[in-house]
Order: structure tokens, then sequence, then C-alpha cells
């Protein structure tokens, strides 16, 4: 069975450390020489929304601007491909693995063994299960969106734009991915201290517009009396929006509209009075990630979980926005 213990043995190359206690953060982490160039691994999670294709670009970006070598992996939406992606990098010999965790808990070894092999790595994004992995002790750091504020967010503007009444569907993110767990759960905790507002249905779309049109067609078919939609990422609510048109419904008036992320498609359905509000989770991940590798290469200390600023856009900023929306 896949337990901590089990996977610091990997990491430690079996060396039995327990006897030990708990090391210091950082005494038990690869180092990185300082360098005037690195060879850094990206891998990915899969290519199929805006939002990925921007985080790609923004690594490319920076890659680009400081001379640094990217290696790029696509896991195409299989964990096990990113396993083996990041294996591939280590064969490489990369000097940083930067890696973006499709779910929490499948990748685990991946961050095990890029430890083991000497390779410092960042967790991009999402998380892995931090009962089997953590910051400082197993990967040097997390950079990314606080996910549960995400969902604390975008649940605080339903409930104004619903005056605390609505049944909701609820298209969750990726099964077992830190988003969708911590998305659902900020959403969940905000809105139960408001008693009219009704979670009905609840399904994962994967994150993805074509199987969030499918997965709402289906579950508001089931629920004609769903008056709000909780999307955990904008692609699956343009998805929702072309099925409650195809419906014959109005989206923004049958149906309120609450999303996550800040593509240009949904500030533009923000603008078009479509959607109520979209919260932003910011996918220029390129400066702030390579700005933690130089900082670690100079042993300076890196904060294990290093938080984004995320926004939140309503009708009343998004003309500002969308310029900037990807
Ligand atoms: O991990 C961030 C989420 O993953 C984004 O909201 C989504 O669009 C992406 O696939």
């Amino acid at each position: 069975m896949i337990n901590r213990r089990s996977l610091l043995q990997i990491a430690a190359g079996g060396a039995a450390i327990g006897a030990f206690g708990l090391r210091p953060a950082y005494a038990n982490m690869p180092k990185l020489k300082e360098k005037d160039t690195y060879k850094i691994g990206f891998a990915q999670t899969e290519s199929n929304n805006p939002w990925r294709l921007q985080q790609t670009k923004s690594m490319q970006d920076e890659a680009k601007k400081r001379g640094w070598q990217l290696v790029y992996t696509d896991a195409a939406g299989s964990a096990a491909k990113q396993v083996a992606d990041v294996r591939s990098m280590i064969a490489q010999k990369v000097d940083v693995i930067l890696l973006a965790p499709r779910e929490e808990r499948p990748l685990i070894p991946a961050v095990m063994e890029a430890k083991k092999a000497g390779i410092p790595l960042f967790l991009i994004d999402r998380g892995v299960d931090p009962s089997l992995a953590k910051g400082g002790e197993d990967y040097v750091a997390f950079i990314g969106s606080d996910f549960v504020e995400e969902g604390r967010l975008a649940a605080e503007a339903l409930v104004k734009a619903v005056d605390g009444k609505a049944k909701i569907i609820e298209l969750v993110g990726t099964v077992g991915s830190s988003p969708a767990n911590d998305r659902a759960k900020g959403f969940a905790d905000y809105i139960k201290d408001h008693p009219g507002m009704e979670v009905i249905a609840s399904q994962s779309g994967d994150f993805a517009r074509d199987k969030g049109r499918q997965v709402f067609e289906t579950l508001y078919q089931a629920h004609p009396e769903a008056t709000a939609l909780y999307s955990h990422n904008d692609e699956m609510t343009m998805g929702a929006i072309a099925a409650m048109e195809a419906a014959g419904k109005v989206p923004g008036k049958d149906l309120i509209i609450a999303s996550i992320d800040g593509t240009k498609d949904a500030a533009q359905a923000l603008q078009d009075g479509k959607v109520v509000v979209v919260v932003e989770c910011n996918p220029n991940f390129g400066p702030a990630a390579f700005d933690a590798v130089v900082k670690y290469s100079k042993g300076e200390a890196v904060a294990p979980r290093l938080v984004n600023k995320d926004r939140v856009f309503t009708k009343d900023n998004v003309a500002a926005y969308l310029p900037e929306a990807y």
C-alpha cells in the first residue's frame, strides 16, 4: 500500500530514515548549483484548453527571455503518461523539474523519484496529496492559486447575485485533482451558512468544454428546476452555455452562472451578461517559477507554498480585463 513512509524510502533510496525522526525543512532536499543558464523540465497536464496553452506559453516565453533550455512534455490528460514524462526528464538530467500534477495521488511517485535523482522539483498550479508529500521536504515548493479561496469567492458572488436562493448544478473539474477538490470545498463551506443555496446535482466535466456541455445537458434534463450553475472552470462553463442555448434557455436569466479562470471566451460571456462572476485563476507562472528557481540556486529561503493573488471579475471591471484575457 502506498503511504508516506514507503514513499520516503523510495526518495531516500531505501535507507531507513524514520529512526532519526523528522529532518528540518530543506535539509534533505536536492541542491541546485548557481549557473548562468539551466535546463528546465516543464511537465504539462494537457493542452485542451486556453488556460493550459497560456500557462505553457508563459513558461516558454520566460525560458526564451532568460536563454534557458526548456524540456516540455504534454501528458495529454493521462497521469500515467505524466509520471513517464517526469521519468524521461530525470533520464535527460534536467537541472530542475516544474510539474503541474494532473491528480493529487498518482503523481506522488514522480515527485519522490525526482528527489531520489537529486533534481529539485517545484509543483506548479496543482498540488499533490499533502499526507504523502510535503513542500520543503519532498519537493521544493508549491506555486499556485488558493483553490479553496477561489471556490469561496465564486460562492460569495453567486449568493449575492441570487439573493441567497438558488438550486445549483455544479460542474466539477478532473476527479482527484487539487482544483476540483478544493474548489468544491471552498464553495460548499461558504454556502452551508446560506440555507436557500442548494446544490441539486454535481458531476465531473473533467475541466473540458465538450465534456462540460454533455454533462450539463444530462444534469439539466434531470433537474429542469435548476436556477444556477457553479462551474469549476471556464471551458466547462462555455460548454454548459452552449447546452443551455441549444435548449432554448437564456444564460444569465434562466440560470445564473459563476465560473473560474478568466479566459477570453468567459470574459466576453461576462460582458454579454451570460455569466455573473469569473474568479481569476492566473495561468502566467513563468516569471514566478523561474524567479523561485534562481532564488533556490542562491540558497535563499523559498517558502514551501507560494500563493498567487487572484482577482474577481464582474460586469463592472471586465472591460478593463478583456484586452489581457487569453
Ligand atoms: O489547475 C488549474 C485548472 O486546470 C484551471 O482552472 C483549468 O482551466 C485547468 O485545466
